[in-house]
C-alpha cells in the first residue's frame, strides 16, 4: 500500500524515511500549528483558506511563517506529485523549530515546516447512512485560553482524551462544553442543529475553531435559500433538535442521530443534513473539478 510522501523544509522523502529532531519544540512541547485538508481528483480543496488559517495560527502563537502560503502550496503540490495517483490527506505543520531545552519560545529562531501526504481515510458509508452518536464533555484545551484562542495549535491531548471518553460511552465524537454550559464544537469538528427549518451553529468565540467546512456549508446553505443563524447552542437545543450534523474537512457533513443516549429528531439522518452535504459536495466539485 502507498505510504505517501513527506516534505521537510521543502525536501520530499518517502513517508517512512521522514525524520525530525527530538529537540524540535513541536515534539517537545506541541509548540506548533497545523492544518488538515484533502484532495478530490488529486486537487486539494480550499487550500488557500487552510494556508491562510495556518498563517493566522502561527501569528497567534508568535511563530514566524518560514515561507509564504504560495510557496507552501507549491511544496504541497510537489509532495502530491511525488505521492502519485490517489486521494490524499494533507497535513501541513509549522513548528517553532529547535533550540535549547528551555520553555522560552524566543530561543528557537528557525521554524520547521512539514507537509504530510498520506492516503486519505474517510468514514465508512454506513456512518453517513445511519448517522453517529456524540457525547457531551467538559474539557479544557490550550486553545480555550485567550492566549491561543483561534489557533489550530498541535496540542490536541485534551481533544483526543475526550474522543476516547466519548468512545467509551459508545459515541463517535465528543462535543466540548464551554464555561457557561454551551456547546462549543466537536473534538475535531463543528456542530450544526436544525429546528423547525432553522439551521443554527455556535457563534465564533474562544474555544471554537471556525472551520473551513463550516464556512463552505454556510455558503452552500445560502445557495439553497437557507439561512444559518450563528448563536448559542445549549445541550437542550441539541436534544430537542430535528436534525444535527458535524462538519470537518475529512468527514464533510456527518449526520448526528443521538447525543448522550438521547435520540435526535427521528433518529435518522434528516433531509436538511442531506441537502447540505450535497451542496457541500457541489462546492467541492466546482472548486476541484472532481465528480463527487
Ligand atoms: C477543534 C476543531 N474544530 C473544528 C474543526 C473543523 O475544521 P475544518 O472544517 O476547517 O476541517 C477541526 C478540524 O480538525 C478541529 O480540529
Amino acid at each position: 500500500m502507498a505510504k505517501g510522501k513527506v516534505a521537510i523544509d521543502g525536501e520530499v522523502v518517502d513517508g517512512d524515511e521522514a525524520r525530525v529532531s527530538v529537540f524540535d519544540r513541536g515534539f517537545l512541547y506541541g509548540d506548533s500549528v497545523f492544518e488538515v485538508y484533502r484532495t478530490y481528483a488529486g486537487t486539494p480543496f480550499a487550500e488557500a483558506e487552510h494556508l491562510e488559517r495556518l498563517a493566522r495560527s502561527a501569528a497567534r502563537l508568535m511563530i514566524p511563517m518560514p515561507v509564504s502560503p504560495e510557496t507552501l502550496a507549491s511544496e504541497v503540490r510537489a509532495t502530491l506529485d511525488a505521492a502519485g495517483e490517489g486521494e490524499w490527506y494533507v497535513r501541513v505543520i509549522v513548528t517553532r523549530g529547535t533550540g535549547p531545552l528551555t520553555y522560552d519560545p524566543t530561543t528557537a529562531s528557525a521554524p520547521l515546516r512539514v507537509i504530510i501526504a498520506a492516503p486519505v481515510s474517510v468514514p465508512p458509508a454506513e456512518r453517513y447512512e445511519r448517522g453517529i452518536a456524540v457525547a457531551l464533555l467538559e474539557a479544557s484545551r490550550p486553545t480555550d485560553d485567550v492566549r491561543a484562542s483561534g489557533a489550530k495549535a498541535s496540542n490536541y491531548l485534551a481533544n483526543l482524551l475526550a474522543v476516547h471518553e466519548a468512545q467509551q460511552k459508545g459515541a463517535q465524537e465528543a462535543l466540548m462544553l464551554g464555561r457557561n454550559g454551551q456547546i462549543l464544537e466537536g473534538a475535531s469538528s463543528n456542530l450544526f442543529i436544525v429546528k423547525d427549518g432553522e439551521v443554527r451553529t455556535p457563534e465564533p468565540q474562544p474555544g471554537i475553531l471556525v472551520g473551513i467546512t463550516r464556512a463552505t456549508v454556510i455558503a452552500a446553505a445560502a445557495d439553497e435559500g437557507l439561512e444559518v443563524v450563528e448563536g448559542e447552542v445549549r445541550p437542550g437545543d441539541l436534544y430537542g433538535a430535528d436534525e444535527a450534523f458535524l462538519t470537518s474537512s475529512i468527514r464533510e457533513v456527518m449526520p448526528v442521530v443521538s447525543a448522550e443516549g438521547r435520540t435526535i429528531g427521528a433518529g435518522v439522518p434528516g433531509p436538511v443534513t442531506k441537502r447540505l452535504h450535497e451542496g457541500y459536495l457541489r462546492a467541492v466539485a466546482l472548486a476541484t473539478g472532481a465528480g463527487v
